[in-house]
């Protein structure tokens, strides 16, 4: 896929723009802003953005789109683009599931997906993604949960427009990996990136769950398998953490 980028100053949300603007704009474009006044999170938080070097953009994807059960898939595929990136730096990244990117155990990046319906049918979706390039340590404790950025784990401050450079080509590559594929294509990174949650004692939360369990394994289709205390489920969506 070829993707185009468009910068802005200051938008509210590259995610709302992209939405707003889906129709009129092609598949690939990358809406990249150098600040964001509303930055959203997923499951309604905010996602702060300040104008100190970091990256925020949403990428529009719409043609040969995914089948429907594999919408949820677009934001960890992505998680392993900027997984690589991440080690491309030197850095040691994992991926917390769903598809958040941690470094040293804090979060670096956050991904946020939002798909693009018109009379039940979904046209595509617009994936946007944070990841703390060149935070400060003051902005971060400013964040609700343990975060980091590359500049302060590799303590130098880096080009932004050089990482997002390097991110667009992982992605285009593990895209259309899982284009071709499915999710299946990609199963030895994914492996590679969330094995150290394996075992570990977690909460958790999504709509209809809130209990504690040990993560039996990653699925290959990016569901998650748990072992709670009464039963072993196959979690779909929502949040884990661990539970200390
Ligand atoms: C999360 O909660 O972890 C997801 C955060 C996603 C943030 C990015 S920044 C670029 C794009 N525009 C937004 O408003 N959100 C996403």
């Amino acid at each position: 896929m070829k993707l185009t980028v468009r910068r802005f100053e200051c938008l509210d949300s590259t995610n709302l723009y992209a939405r707003e603007n889906f129709y009129s704009l092609s598949n690939g474009v990358v809406i990249l802003a150098r600040t964001q006044s509303a930055g959203k999170g997923r499951r309604g938080r905010k996602w702060i953005s300040p104008d100190e070097g970091n990256l925020y953009f949403s990428i529009v994807l719409k043609d040969d789109f995914p089948h429907t059960e594999q919408v949820n898939n677009i934001t960890q595929v992505a998680s392993i683009a900027v997984a690589q990136t991440l080690e491309f730096y030197g850095l040691f990244p994992s991926i917390k599931w769903p598809n958040d990117v941690l470094v040293s155990g804090k979060k670096v990046c956050g991904l946020l997906s939002e798909s693009v319906i018109y009379r039940n049918q979904i046209q595509g979706a617009v994936l946007g993604i944070g990841l703390n390039v060149n935070m400060s340590l003051k902005t971060l404790k400013t964040i609700d949960q343990p975060a980091t950025a590359m500049g302060i784990e590799l303590k130098k401050n880096l080009d932004p427009e050089e990482v997002l450079a390097i991110l667009l080509n992982h992605f285009s590559v593990c895209y259309a990996c899982f284009q071709k594929k499915g999710f299946i294509g990609l199963k030895d990174h994914w492996i590679k990136y969330t094995k150290e949650w394996i075992g570990k004692k977690v909460r958790v939360e999504n709509e209809s769950i809130k209990k504690t369990g040990s993560i039996l394994a990653f699925n290959e289709n990016g569901t998650l398998k748990i072992n709670f205390d009464d039963n072993v489920s196959t979690v779909y969506d929502g949040d884990i953490y661990i539970d200390k």
